[in-house]
């Protein structure tokens, strides 16, 4: 991976970790001190993403190796799009904040695909920060059921089984111009909350 973004901050973690609700408490944070933020999320609600998520729901039916390419396209875009892409958004001095980034994509589509494969279509930049919310499979499965979420094609305990195996992998051997923080998923969200504010903020 060639370079890192500074102020690009991103959550991963397994379905009903908590990634969503972390990215709206920091952004929530960061407006409350009166820091300019964009919180964002992959994949996006823009074209691509849109495509994405209907492949998930199962209203388009491809391979995995397309779905694959589709994520890293979504990303592109999300990344450089001249009109709402983060690398502007930086530029601007802004802090980036995504719910999820290309981990998700190394986690989750290499349980398909070929782990290289999907790392060569994920030549990103790194960002800042890796903030890992680590919330026990039940646990994910427990809050996804909750949430009475259509199922979509992820959400089950062998595929999530998978899915952290390959995130620790991955964490292990990570560019070393990023900062990886695990947070524990079953502590109270504004705990987590502040755990974060804490590490971004007080210097
Ligand atoms: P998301 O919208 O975060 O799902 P939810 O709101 O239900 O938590 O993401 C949709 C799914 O896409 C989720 O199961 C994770 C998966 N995903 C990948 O497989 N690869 C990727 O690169 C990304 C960004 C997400």
């Amino acid at each position: 991976m060639a370079t890192m973004l500074e102020n690009f901050i991103v959550f991963e973690g397994l379905d009903g970790a908590g990634t969503t609700t972390q990215m709206q408490l920091l952004a929530e944070a960061c407006d409350r001190s009166g820091r300019r933020c964009k919180a964002t999320f992959e994949p996006t609600d823009k074209p691509l993403g849109r495509l994405v998520r209907s492949i998930l729901k199962k209203q388009i039916v491809t391979t995995p190796l397309a779905l694959a390419m589709l994520y890293a396209a979504d990303r592109e875009d999300h990344l450089h799009n001249p009109i709402y892409g983060l690398v502007g958004e930086l530029e601007a001095g802004k802090l980036v904040i995504s719910d999820r980034y290309l981990y998700s994509s190394l986690a989750y589509q290499s349980v398909e695909c070929d782990f290289d494969r999907i790392a060569a279509l994920n030549d990103f930049p790194s960002p800042q920060y890796i903030f890992y919310i680590d919330t026990p499979i039940d646990e994910c499965i427990k809050r996804i059921n909750l949430r009475g979420d259509e199922a979509e094609l992820f959400e089950r305990a062998e595929f999530l089984r998978l899915v952290q195996e390959n995130y620790e992998r991955i964490f292990a051997t990570l560019d070393p111009a990023v900062t990886l923080v695990r947070l524990d998923g079953m502590r109270p969200k504004q705990e987590i909350a502040r755990e974060v504010e804490k590490i971004l903020f007080s210097e």
